[in-house]
């Protein structure tokens, strides 16, 4: 029986030593009720009492050499599934994270913006006005009757013979004349529409900036003045403004609006394409028709407007020289503003 016993320890204990041993299987087998050492201890009645301690202690033994075997493999089993766990689920918090990028400003909203502070600076506040306009405030009511040869610089798209899609922001002009009286002085940015073909220079949708002094005794001095002040913080101290004579319909008179070239000085250069000048906007005294048409006495009042490309002002400032870039959506151009 002793040798039984033995026997049972040494091949309990082998197959406890297996890596992928059950430790349940292997308790029922030998600790179990219908186990191998409970079998033996069943049968020692047979034995003599002077045996029977002894062996009985024995048999003590090996239960216990057994169950701490057990254990000791549960543990460590238990210890492996933890380590393993451990490992897996590991996070190192001294690891840098993940930094969620942060966007920025559109270059043409961020032009758009710093213009509007210039303005606002200067006395302006921003008027809004629709983008689907009527004929009659795009063209009519400035002075752009139906057939007007300035029409056909500014062709857009028709919602219907009456209604379109503005091709300037100057209807806006009419609209506040029509709804507030003098001293106004206003700017109005905002996207515009023509019926053009996208190239480098030409987009069918773009944004324009108006602005309108009305007030007694408005003078070309006073736009001259207002253009130079903005000039010179949009391009620099150093800027100068030229006039060239022009021709709008709703202005009278009207001008070009040249800045001098913010690279070169004026000496000519490949931004300004030699010229020395770059021409940002349109302006001119408010025409006495527009006033009229808008209810204001062009007898006590005056007032001047201009209207500018608001990507033209970018183009020039950060040597842009393709429009299409701030519609492509590549992150590679728009990062580096
Ligand atoms: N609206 C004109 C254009 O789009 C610009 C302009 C505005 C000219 C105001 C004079 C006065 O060309």
């Amino acid at each position: 029986m002793r040798e039984k016993l033995e026997q049972i320890r040494k091949e309990a204990l082998q197959n406890l030593a297996d890596v992928n041993a059950d430790l349940e299987e292997i308790r029922v087998r030998y600790l179990g009720k219908k186990g191998e050492l409970t079998s033996v201890l069943r049968s020692m009645g047979q034995l003599s009492p002077e045996e029977r301690p002894k062996i009985g202690q024995l048999a003590n033994e090996v239960r216990e050499s057994i169950e701490q075997e057990i254990s000791r493999r549960a543990a460590q089993a238990k210890d492996l599934l933890l380590q393993a766990k451990l490992k897996s689920e590991k996070i190192d918090v001294t690891m840098p994270g993940e930094e969620p990028s942060v966007g920025h400003l559109h270059p043409l909203n961020r032009v758009q913006r710093e213009m509007e502070e210039i303005f606002i600076g200067m006395g302006f506040s921003i008027a809004e006005g629709p983008d689907v306009e009527l004929d009659y405030y795009n063209f009519q009511a400035l002075n752009i009757p139906e057939g007007h040869p300035a029409r056909d610089t500014q062709d857009t798209f028709y919602i219907s013979d009456k209604v379109l899609l503005r091709s300037q922001t100057s209807p806006v002009q009419v609209r506040v004349m029509e709804k507030q009286k003098p001293p106004i002085r206003i700017i109005s940015p905002g996207r515009v529409y023509r019926s053009d073909a996208l190239d480098a220079t030409h987009s069918p949708l773009f944004h324009q900036m108006e602005g309108l002094v009305v007030d007694k005794g408005i003078t070309m001095g006073d736009l001259k003045g207002m253009l130079e002040t903005f000039a010179k913080k949009m391009f620099g101290d150093s800027t100068r403004i030229r006039f060239r004579p022009h021709h709008f319909p709703f202005t009278e008179p009207s001008a070009e609006v040249d800045v001098s070239c913010f690279v070169c000085g004026g000496c000519g250069c490949r931004v300004c394409k030699g010229e020395g000048w770059i021409e940002i906007l349109g302006a001119g005294m408010v025409h006495p028709f527009v006033l009229s048409n808008c209810g204001i006495d062009p007898e006590v009042y005056s007032g001047f407007a201009f209207g500018m490309g608001i990507e033209r002002v970018a183009m020039t400032r950060y040597g842009i020289d393709d429009i299409r870039l701030f519609t492509d959506n590549d992150a590679r151009f728009l990062n580096q503003f």
